[in-house]
């Protein structure tokens, strides 16, 4: 049976809490064993909590009872330990904990419960099975470096909290049972019981409500707000994620920016004790992608994409000199150090470049003036020569060259980019290359439906100076509509909004809806547009990716307590299940197929 606690059993500080500074305290601790150690006369064991280590030691001098207590100590059994800090003595300290210069000589050890042998052995950065470490969830959040990542996860949202509050701002919870969001993924839908055949969404974003809010005069809001979009998983991306959304009456583009450069600031500075310099730079959109080939494009190295279409397009090599004339372009990277790449490794960027519908990628490569290409022997020796000083070319560079439609050059060569970047050791977690990106396309045009989309959503506020092209020139139409971007990832994006009423009509006309679409759709906020509507924008970090870009980290798992496995299931709870024939039959639902069948 487990010991319960009486009211004298107060833990006075957490393990890994405890300093040099406490020698000659009395304290109670309390936690879990991570590892017990008979030498005979003596026992240790190593107490574990949340906050980290802190060794227990049994002698002679331990009461007969406590010392026979500790001997039958196994992994993980929650124990409660009284007596004294001490010093360690010189020759005994451990420089791998931080508390490894002192100990506690035990007065009295309490078992509180048991455990069973764990699936695993818990400690940092241990190499378990995915699978596993998901379905023991719990157990894999007492290992030191996830825990360590959910209580920064914390303290991030507490200098959030501090940050927007301190800057006028409101938290204000909107509600998870909405009709459907404007952001364009898949919506979970949820059947409602009162009303058969009838479904709620769960909010891709808060993106309609907080506009709301503004129109209800609350001026500044914000929220760490639970979205949910069923969407392909990747290492960034969960179906169920967490954003700082916000959201500002009364400014422009400028005004949102400022203040999410203040915020980013002080986390910077509160967080990792890093100034950041302000303002942050910019590109627009179309820089962005002449130059990396990419809108969230990772600036920690170089490699910018050069157009050589100019001198490709001239010479007799058809896969060049085709794709101009079609109205592509041939773009390429100087990969500096990429020279001695061997062959296998370039034919794998080549296949790399063709998982983004590229027809191949050619190259040129020097490795300690040994020269070798995939394409010099079609060109006369002036045209090699002229791509190559465009390229600025030197010994130990690799050259990747693609030729085909502008989207895809950019595609391809923008990923070719970081992964040789990657492969060449170039990219250090810890370093923060923060930028924006501007002047986002107001609309995307989808090939397979034939028609056009709004890039962000269709509240989005097209520039002034590009309103006159809504009707005759979609494709060059700009949005006040921004991203910020960390090292290759969009932590963050926004827009100032729409608010009147005929630029409103001309982008539901330009997105293919009728009057009565509309109105059927988003007709609440339509209304709500005839009140009195303050000019109003805002902007939403993703706060899972911001978390795991300041921690230093890849996977967004790891800074989540329960994340879904990469097929959107939750492995410890076995989510999603089947429901029961009752509670179907009670929300009119029949089930046509199964995931077996
Ligand atoms: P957007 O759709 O760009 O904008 O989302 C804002 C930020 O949320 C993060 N994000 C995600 N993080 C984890 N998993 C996902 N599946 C996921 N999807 C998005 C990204 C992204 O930059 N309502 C607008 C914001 C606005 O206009 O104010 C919105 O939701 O970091």
């Amino acid at each position: 049976m487990a010991n319960l606690l009486t009211e004298n059993d107060k833990r006075t500080c957490r393990c890994g809490e405890l300093s040099e500074k406490d020698i000659g305290k009395n304290v109670t601790v309390m936690g879990w064993t991570q590892r017990q150690r008979d030498l005979g006369q003596l026992i240790f064991i190593d107490l574990r909590d949340r906050s980290g280590i802190i060794q227990l030691s049994f002698d002679k001098e331990t009461d007969a009872a406590s010392f026979e207590t500790a001997y039958g100590v196994r992994s993980e059994t929650v124990l409660m330990a009284k007596g004294v800090v001490r010093s360690r003595g010189e020759n005994a300290i451990n420089h791998k904990i931080p508390t490894g210069a002192i100990e506690i000589a035990v007065k009295e050890l309490t078992v509180l419960s048991r455990s069973e042998t764990p699936p695993f052995e818990i400690v940092e950065n241990s190499q378990v099975r995915p699978e596993l470490r998901m379905r023991y969830r719990y157990l894999d959040l007492r290992r030191p470096d996830l825990a360590r990542n959910i209580i920064a996860r914390s303290k991030i949202a507490q200098i959030t909290r501090e940050y927007y509050m301190g800057e006028g701002f409101l938290e204000i919870e909107t509600p998870n049972l909405i009709g459907p969001t404007p952001e364009g993924a898949r919506d979970y839908l949820v059947p409602s019981r009162v009303h058969p055949g009838k479904f709620y969404a769960l909010p891709q974003s808060p993106q309609l409500y907080k506009q709301l809010l503004m129109v209800s005069g609350f001026d500044r809001y914000f929220q760490l707000a639970r979205c949910f979009r069923d969407e392909d998983l990747r290492v960034d991306r969960q179906p169920e994620f967490t954003q700082i959304d916000t959201e500002y009456s009364f400014v422009t583009q400028e005004d949102v920016i400022a203040t999410t450069e203040g915020f980013l600031k002080k986390v910077w500075k509160e967080f990792r004790g890093e100034d950041i310099q302000l303002p942050l730079p910019r590109l627009t959109y179309a820089e962005a992608m002449e130059r990396y080939g990419s809108d969230k494009p990772d600036v920690r190295f170089g490699f910018e994409l050069k157009n050589i279409s100019d001198i490709a397009g001239k010479t007799s090599f058809k896969v060049f000199a085709g794709c101009v004339e079609n109205g592509g372009s041939v773009r390429a990277i100087n990969v500096k150090g990429g020279g001695s790449m061997p062959r296998k490794e370039i034919d794998g960027l080549g296949e790399m470049a063709k998982t983004y519908k590229a027809k191949g990628m050619a190259w040129y490569k020097m490795n300690k003036g040994e020269v070798s290409s995939s394409y010099a022997k079609f060109l006369t020796e002036e045209e090699n020569k002229a791509i190559l000083e465009r390229m600025e070319f030197e010994d130990g560079d690799l050259i990747c060259i693609v030729a085909d439609k502008d989207d895809t050059v950019f595609a391809a060569l923008g990923a070719l980019r970081c992964e040789c970047a990657k492969r060449l050791g170039l990219l250090d977690p810890m370093e923060t290359k923060l930028l924006w990106v501007t002047d986002f396309p107001l609309f995307e045009y989808s090939e397979e439906d034939g028609r056009y989309y709004a890039k962000h959503h269709p509240f989005t506020m097209p520039n002034p100076e590009d309103i006159d092209k809504l009707d005759t020139d979609r494709g060059n139409v700009r949005a006040i509509a921004y991203d910020i971007v960390m090292n290759g990832t969009e932590i963050g994006g926004g827009s100032i909004r729409i608010h009147d009423p005929e630029i409103q009509q001309r982008m539901f006309a330009a997105l293919g809806f009728t009057s009565e679409e509309a109105q059927a759709k988003f007709g609440f906020l339509l209304d709500a547009f005839k009140y009195g509507v303050p000019p109003h924008g805002g902007l939403a970090f993703g706060f899972d990716r911001l978390v795991t870009l300041l921690l230093g980290l890849e996977d967004i798992r790891d800074v989540i307590a329960f994340p879904k496995a990469q097929n959107a299931s939750e492995l410890m709870t076995k989510c999603p299940a089947a429901a029961d024939a009752k509670a179907l039959e009670e929300l009119s639902i029949a089930i046509t197929r199964t995931e077996e069948e």
